[in-house]
């Protein structure tokens, strides 16, 4: 494998020229609004795709402009412009994150790996990303696309253990480039998402074919993600137009976000709350995460008082981040 790595790095960074998609964060010129944006971009693009990042990322970047008025927003104003793009803790973390470089950091990101990871939400993955970006430092991001591309390149095994991780993260060292990192780490995003595809790779496109083990066969790689199904009843107090909220579900997900009350279906059956509640016929689905909710919508008229739950106006949704679980309660039980 000697002489392996310049020649793919440079095989790569010239398709990727050539075939990358033009993204909003990929067009950045100025080094300090390079940092902001890559800071945003790589935050919202943990478990999100791409095209739903887009719009998101846009809209963020202008009316944020940079860390310094970021960092100073207040918190409800961020998660209102995440509101709908889901896993809202992202949006928090980004924001602390935002508010320790500007104090300690002079505004800049920092340049060190260990430090990136010490933020909040940053692990591995964006640090990585984050280093290879902005600071132009030889670290590759392992997400699915590239943990399929390596597998499929390398011929290693499916099964992600913890020793055949180990074995994909060994081979991050073959593809290193000085002056363009930044570029290498996203263009081996781009082939695992644009050719190495989970289904049908076009191995014919693949800048890289040449090298690859697994070249021409189709090798399916099968996803790792456990799903877990769960039952909940939203409990809906709604009563003079207004509707009781929290931003602190009990059922742990979605915390500062505006949810109604929701526990789970054996519970609403055993604690004889059903007797208060008329229960709708419709199931909502919903998926978090690793989770695939179903949820049936139970409503009160009942004036009543639970800690750390509030009522709110109808007409006064908008001003609150609500995300797109409780806006399909909503609408389920028309008030929106
Ligand atoms: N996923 C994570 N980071 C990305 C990036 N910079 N471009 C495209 N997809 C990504």
């Amino acid at each position: 494998m000697h002489n392996y790595n310049s020649n793919l790095s440079k095989k790569i960074l010239h398709w990727y020229d050539d075939n990358k998609r033009t993204l909003p964060w990929r067009t950045i010129r100025s080094k300090k609004k390079l940092e902001f944006c890559t800071l945003v971009s790589e935050y919202m693009l943990q478990q999100t795709q791409v095209k739903t990042v887009i719009p998101y990322f846009n809209t963020f970047i202008k009316r944020f402009k940079n860390i310094e008025t970021f960092s100073r927003a207040k918190k409800t104003t961020v998660l209102k412009y995440w509101e709908g793009l889901g896993f809202y803790s992202r949006a928090k973390n980004l924001h602390e994150s935002a508010k320790i470089i500007q104090k300690y950091y002079g505004g800049h990101v920092p340049k060190n790996f260990e430090e990136l990871k010490s933020f909040p939400g940053i692990g591995d993955y964006t640090a990585s990303m984050i280093m290879a970006i902005v600071n132009n430092k030889p670290y590759i991001a392992l997400d699915g696309n590239v943990k399929r591309l390596f597998k499929r390149f390398f011929l290693l095994p499916e099964l992600e253990n913890k020793k055949n991780l180990n074995l994909i993260k060994n081979k991050k060292k073959y593809f290193i480039h000085k002056k363009r990192h930044g570029d290498l780490a996203q263009a081996l995003i781009e082939i695992g998402a644009l050719v190495c595809k989970p289904k049908k790779p076009h191995c014919i496109k693949c800048p890289i074919n040449n090298y690859c083990l697994s070249r021409g066969t189709e090798l399916v790689i099968k996803k790792t993600k456990k799903i877990k199904k769960v039952n909940y009843i939203a409990l809906c107090y709604y009563r003079n137009n207004r509707l009781l909220v929290t931003t602190k579900n009990p059922g742990g997900f979605l915390k500062d976000m505006i949810t109604v009350p929701m526990i789970k279906k054996n519970n609403f059956y055993k604690k004889r709350w059903k007797k208060n509640f008329k229960l709708l016929p419709s199931i909502i689905k919903h998926n978090i995460s690793n989770l695939n909710l179903n949820i049936r919508i139970a409503i009160s008229d009942k004036n009543i008082y639970l800690p750390e739950h509030f009522w709110i106006y109808k007409n006064n949704f908008k001003n609150y981040p609500i995300p797109v679980l409780t806006k399909k309660i909503f609408q389920a039980i028309n008030i929106n």
